[in-house]
């Protein structure tokens, strides 16, 4: 399919990088592309980032019928522009698409596009350290229809935005605490998909968590509460012992693509690596014993987030001195080398874009 190309008259001036933030200032376009039952996936275009106009019938503003990405492109020291693992992220949307019955959409076009879009906006990498342009492909129910039932018309749309640190606390230990009260997820419910309603489900308890001092919740299960799943915005990992732990994908958590990323190194350089059910007592235990050495998240946004304290309840963990641990400090330095191509990349997860 032909990608029609509208470049802006009007660029806008750019926000240094110190003042960025995340997620609060966007490029000067956007790809969209529009699905009807009828004609398929049609109208591919690079427009200029604009407002767009819907009816307030619309399904997604009833039904939340939504889907959602997060990848980034990073700007390595000779000026070249690339991409992380973006085909992994295409085919999660396309995961999470099915599971939110809109169509799908072929990942050779979307990473084609994505390059394109990101070679016209590229003046819009950040140069500075941890910095990057943060991608978010969507996909949205259109059709203007009140009634509760499957979509006939779709749009999807990738926006960029350059950011820095997700937390304000950059590198620094997060504290989080196990959320004793709602829940995120179920299997068989939408835990595994990227999709808006479950990051709705989620504020009130991320608002509490905050209004106490702590950055997030960590979510357990959502039948017998006892089993560790995900954070907010990442997934976890812990340090038990020799063995590094992490939820397994049981269909409620999000199939992480720094979690894939995190195991395939750890599992390359040698470390036993575990992805299997943990209780937060079993971790309470650990923590007693003095087994439980370290925790960090993992995610796109987040990057490698180390945890300073887990509470649960009024028992707290506290854990590598309020210091980011070792092995979240190794990884951080060899994700974000192969993600700023300061080092090789001997997995091929890297994409150039120009
Ligand atoms: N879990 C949740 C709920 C997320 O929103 C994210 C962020 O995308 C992650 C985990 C980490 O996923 P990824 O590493 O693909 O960014
Ligand atoms: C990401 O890490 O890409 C996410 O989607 C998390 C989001 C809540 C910012």
């Amino acid at each position: 399919m032909e990608i029609k190309v509208h470049l802006t008259d009007h660029p806008k001036q750019k926000t240094p990088d110190a003042e960025l933030g995340f997620g609060k200032v966007f490029t000067d376009h956007m790809f969209t592309m529009d699905w009807d039952k009828q004609h398929g996936w049609h109208d591919a275009q690079i427009i200029p980032f604009g407002n767009i106009s819907l009816s307030p019938a619309c399904n997604v503003f009833h039904y939340s019928q939504e889907t959602f990405e997060g990848l980034k492109a990073y700007r390595t020291a000779d000026g070249h522009i690339q991409l992380f693992r973006p085909e992994e992220n295409f085919k999660r949307l396309n995961n999470s698409n099915a599971r939110l019955a809109m169509p799908t959409l072929d990942v050779d076009f979307c990473v084609k596009a994505l390059k394109q879009l990101v070679e016209i906006d590229k003046d819009w990498v950040p140069h500075s350290e941890g910095h990057s342009l943060y991608i978010r492909p969507f996909c949205i129910a259109t059709e203007p229809n009140l009634g509760a039932h499957n979509t006939t018309m779709v749009k999807f749309i990738i926006i960029l935005s350059p950011v820095g640190a997700y937390y304000a606390s950059g590198l620094n230990p997060v504290n989080i605490y196990v959320e004793p009260r709602y829940v995120r997820a179920v299997r068989g419910g939408t835990g595994f998909a990227k999709t808006g309603g479950n990051y709705a489900a989620s504020m009130l308890a991320q608002e509490e968590a905050g209004a106490q001092g702590f950055s997030q919740v960590l979510w357990l299960d959502g039948v017998e509460q006892k089993y560790i799943e995900e954070v907010g915005a990442m997934n976890v990992f812990f340090v038990l012992g020799d063995e590094v732990v992490t939820p397994e994908l049981r269909g409620s958590i999000l199939p992480g693509i720094t979690r894939k990323s995190v195991i395939e190194l750890l599992k390359h350089w040698g470390y036993k690596v575990s992805e299997r059910r943990i209780t937060v007592d079993e971790l309470m235990e650990a923590y007693k014993e003095g087994k439980f050495t370290e925790m960090f998240g993992s995610g796109t946004a987040a990057v490698i987030s180390p945890v300073g304290l887990l509470r649960y309840k009024d028992f707290d963990m506290k854990l590598t001195d309020g210091k980011i641990g070792e092995l979240s400090q190794k990884l951080y330095d060899e994700l974000t080398a192969i993600q700023w191509g300061k080092k090789p990349d001997p997995f091929g997860w890297v994409v150039p874009v120009c």
